[in-house]
C-alpha cells in the first residue's frame, strides 16, 4: 500500500509514521527527515535546502519532488511507502501521482491527521529528536527512559532548531495556506480520511490502522 499522512507541525506524524510502518512493514519515507539527514551529511541537497528549512519555508519543488521520489522508487519501498510531510502542495501531489502511475502504483489512502492548535504547540515545543535515527519524544507526553538519550539507539536527544519562535509561526501559516488544495486533490479522488489526532498515541494508532484496514478491505472486494 501506499498512504499519506497529512498534518500540521507537531500532529504526530513521525510518531505515528514510526510505529505502523513497522507494522504494516512498508517503508517510512519523511521529506523533512531526508532534508535533516542530508544537513548531518552536509550533502549538495542540503547546502541548497538548509537555508528554507531555518526559515520554516518550504523546499522548492524542484528539489524537494526528486529527492523524495528517489526513496519511494528505492526497492525498499517495493511493498509501499508511508508518505509524512510529502505531498505539501498541489505540484508535489501531482508529480507523486504521475511517478507511482509510471511504475504501475498508486496512493490508496490520504490520511489527514487533524489536531487543534494550541496542542500542536504543546506538542512541538515539548519535542525532543534523536540525534542518529531522528525518533521523537516529548519532554511531557513522551519522555525518553534516560533524560536526554534515546531509548532505541543511545544517541543525544535534542530540540529541533525550527520548533521554536517565528520559525515554528511560520511553518503552521505556511501549512494552512497549502493543505487545503492538497485535501480537495485527494477528497476528489475518494482517497481522503479524515482522523483525530488530539487523542494518546495509542488511541491515534488504532484509528489509523482501522482506516487501513478498511481501506484493504474495500480494495480486496474491488
Ligand atoms: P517536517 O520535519 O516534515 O516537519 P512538519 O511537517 O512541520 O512536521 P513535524 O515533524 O513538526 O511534526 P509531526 O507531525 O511529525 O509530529 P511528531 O510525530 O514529531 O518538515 C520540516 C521542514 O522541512 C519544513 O518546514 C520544510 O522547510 C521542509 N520540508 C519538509 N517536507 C517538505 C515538503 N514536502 N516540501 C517542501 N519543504 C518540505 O510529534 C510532535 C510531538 O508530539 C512529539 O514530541 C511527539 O512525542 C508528540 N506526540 C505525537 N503524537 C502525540 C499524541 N497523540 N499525544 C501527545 N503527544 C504526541
Ligand atoms: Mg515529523
Amino acid at each position: 500500500m501506499d498512504i499519506i499522512l497529512i498534518g500540521a507541525p507537531g500532529a504526530g506524524k513521525g510518531t505515528q509514521a514510526e510505529r505502523l510502518s513497522q507494522i504494516l512493514r512498508i517503508q517510512h519515507v519523511a521529506s523533512g527527515d531526508l532534508f535533516r539527514k542530508a544537513f548531518q551529511e552536509q550533502t549538495e541537497l542540503a547546502l541548497k535546502a538548509q537555508r528554507y528549512v531555518d526559515l520554516g519555508e518550504l523546499v522548492p519543488d524542484e528539489m524537494t519532488i526528486p529527492a523524495v521520489l528517489g526513496h519511494v522508487e528505492e526497492p525498499e519501498s517495493l511493498h509501499g511507502a508511508l508518505l509524512d510531510g510529502f505531498p505539501r502542495t498541489l505540484a508535489q501531489a501531482k508529480a507523486l501521482d504521475e511517478e507511482l502511475q509510471r511504475i504501475h502504483r498508486q496512493i490508496d489512502l490520504a490520511i489527514y491527521l487533524k489536531v487543534p492548535l494550541e496542542e500542536l504547540l504543546r506538542r512541538s515545543t515539548g519535542r525532543l529528536f534523536c540525534y542518529a535515527n531522528q525518533h521523537v519524544y516529548h519532554d511531557t507526553f513522551r519522555p525518553p527512559p534516560v533524560a536526554g538519550r534515546c531509548d532505541l539507539d543511545g544517541s543525544t536527544l535534542y530540540q529541533r532548531p525550527d520548533d521554536t519562535g517565528e520559525v515554528l509561526r511560520r511553518r503552521f501559516v505556511i501549512f494552512f495556506n497549502e493543505v487545503t488544495q492538497v485535501l480537495d486533490y485527494y477528497r476528489e479522488q475518494l482517497k481522503l480520511r479524515e482522523v483525530d489526532g488530539n487523542q494518546s498515541i495509542d488511541q491515534v494508532q488504532a484509528m489509523l490502522l482501522n482506516e487501513i484496514n478498511n481501506s484493504r478491505r474495500r480494495e480486496t472486494k474491488a
